[in-house]
């Protein structure tokens, strides 16, 4: 039988980047598409490898953390009435994909090693609050911004300041994995 391994950057293919596009209506699409993946795909999948592992206070943090995601979707929506369901964008469908993909190899590893896969499940999520948070919703922010929509570019920075916290905590939750706490009894 071939070795089950799942590679921190496999669980990273899992994560969708919303993408900037020129009108911002569509940066707008874009976001509600890839906070609502994470908020009910990405996050919820995390949550119950961390169950499945016997983290339950992990497995806590990343429902949280897909509720909050799946507000910010929320927040966009109350700006723009017209999105209803958001067409899928391509980096989307590729992290859906993805996670199917990793969905059954990580069921088996979580039985032979619960641990590593927690601890990349973790590792991945920081990078992915921090890759938001830096570098691509300050862009949605100073687009809106710049064409004058400044309920939106307020949004962006309150979307900012959320994934900032949520990195805080990853970041926090990592500095003590294992802890005594969080080990599986
Ligand atoms: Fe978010
Ligand atoms: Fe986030």
């Amino acid at each position: 039988m071939a070795a089950i391994e799942v590679t921190e950057d496999m669980i990273f293919q899992c994560f969708a980047a919303a993408e900037q596009r020129e009108q911002r209506a569509k940066t707008a699409e874009s976001f509600i598409d890839v906070e609502e993946y994470e908020g009910k795909v990405m996050y919820p999948e995390f949550a119950r490898w961390a169950e499945k592992a016997g983290f339950p206070k992990l497995a806590t943090l990343f429902r949280k953390v897909a509720g909050e995601e799946s507000l910010h979707a929320v927040w966009l929506r109350d700006l723009y009435r017209e999105i209803g369901v958001p067409t899928r964008g391509e980096d989307t469908q590729r992290a859906v994909d993805a996670l199917q993909t990793i969905q059954q190899r990580c069921d088996a590893l979580l039985a032979l090693n619960p641990t590593s896969v927690i601890e990349k499940a973790l590792r991945v999520a920081l990078a992915v609050e921090e890759r938001e948070y830096a570098n691509i919703y300050p862009g949605f922010r100073d687009q809106a911004k710049a064409e004058q929509d400044e309920r939106a570019s307020r949004v962006y920075q309150k979307v900012v300041d959320s994934e900032r916290q949520h990195a805080e905590w990853f970041r926090a939750a990592l500095h003590e994995f294992p802890s005594a706490s969080a080990v599986p009894v």
